[in-house]
């Protein structure tokens, strides 16, 4: 096996999978605003120790997604933080997209800039640690959207940043994000899915990348979340199995799923119900941003009082998740208090 479907697999270990703590500066500003917290270097430095030291973490998170500043940060006792998640046995990743751009000659799509001048940075951020990176594109869906303009740029985009990943030997993880604001339906959501998806492995085939040493993270999908009658949990489990049948080779090692602003509870029983209809071709697993997060930040508010809280529900969260991860999630473990 080569070095890159080593890590590839490893961040979908049973049981285990990824937290995306990766928020660009304007992102975590927003998390921040929603508890009252400003935005200084060091409150998002003590934020993210708070999420990278809970005891026995490493049992549900195999990696963890960094910001450019986070990977350069060190913990309160000055171990740089790509060292103390390795010592923890949690890979480290890191965001390398410049952010999803307004297309150009398009009312209203994107296109995710950061190709110029990638492979140094890439060749840096391996020296910082990193193994994985991620690169997100976004759709949103409308009667006209997403082109087949947005859908095609983007996959390209993709797979350029794809094959400068596998060169540089860090595993890319590829995510086509498609939004679910709106009051579209099930039946849309599952249709532009498919045609990202389709877009993105035709390119990715392309440019020659060996799916083996990649993940996917795709939205799930689901009814828009304006949309009147949205589907339930069952009926997202089997679109979105559906179309991940439809359009993902079998030789990608695991789909890793963003949670794209569901419930915590949602997305951990929307992922619960994929892995019960199991066994599958590929490792079902999470890369969640808020769904893992939202408790803490919450329970933290910024004080250094409240980390031991913010901690424990976090814990419970990624322990959640890793329930989800073979189908072994009920809700009624939502209530389990977490030991001090
Ligand atoms: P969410 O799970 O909050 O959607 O974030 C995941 C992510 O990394 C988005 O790029």
């Amino acid at each position: 096996m080569t070095e890159l479907e080593t890590t590839a697999r490893a961040l979908v270990a049973e049981g285990k999978g990824i937290l995306a703590a990766d928020e660009s500066d304007g992102t975590i500003k927003k998390r921040f605003d929603s508890i009252d917290v400003e935005s200084t270097e060091d409150n998002r430095r003590a934020y993210r120790e708070l999420l990278f030291t809970p005891d026995g973490i490493e049992e549900f998170i195999s990696g963890v997604i960094l910001f450019d500043e986070t990977i350069r940060q060190s913990s309160s006792d000055g171990t740089p933080f790509p060292k103390l998640l390795e010592s923890k046995g949690i890979i480290p990743g890191i965001k390398v997209d410049k952010g999803a751009k307004p297309l150009a000659l398009t009312s209203d799509e994107t296109i995710t800039e950061g190709l110029d001048g990638l492979r140094a940075r890439l060749e840096e951020y391996r020296g910082l640690g990193a193994r994985f990176a991620k690169w997100r594109a976004t759709y949103s869906i409308a009667s006209d959207r997403p082109s087949e303009y947005c859908v095609w740029t983007n996959a390209h985009a993709l797979a350029r940043y794809a094959a400068l990943c596998q060169e540089a030997g860090i595993v890319p993880i590829v995510e086509p994000e498609v939004l679910m604001d709106g009051t579209h339906s099930l039946e849309d959501s599952a249709r532009a899915t498919g045609r990202a998806l389709q877009a993105l492995y035709t390119e990715l085939h392309d440019q020659r990348i060996d799916y083996r040493g990649t993940l996917l993270k795709p939205n799930m999908v689901l009814s828009g979340y304006e949309a009147s009658n949205r589907a339930g949990i069952d009926e997202v489990a089997d679109a979105t199995l559906e179309v991940l049948y439809k359009h993902v080779p079998a030789g990608v090692p695991g789909i890793v799923f963003l949670s794209g602003g569901q419930t915590d509870e949602d997305a951990t029983a929307h992922l619960n119900a994929m892995n019960k209809r199991g066994a599958h071709p590929w490792e079902l697993s999470f890369s969640y941003g808020r769904a893992l997060q939202a408790p803490a930040l919450k329970a933290w508010v910024g004080k250094s009082e409240n980390v031991e809280a913010a901690q424990r529900a976090f814990h419970l969260r990624a322990k959640l998740n890793g329930a989800a991860r073979t189908g072994m999630y009920a809700p009624e473990m939502e209530r389990e208090a977490v030991p001090a």
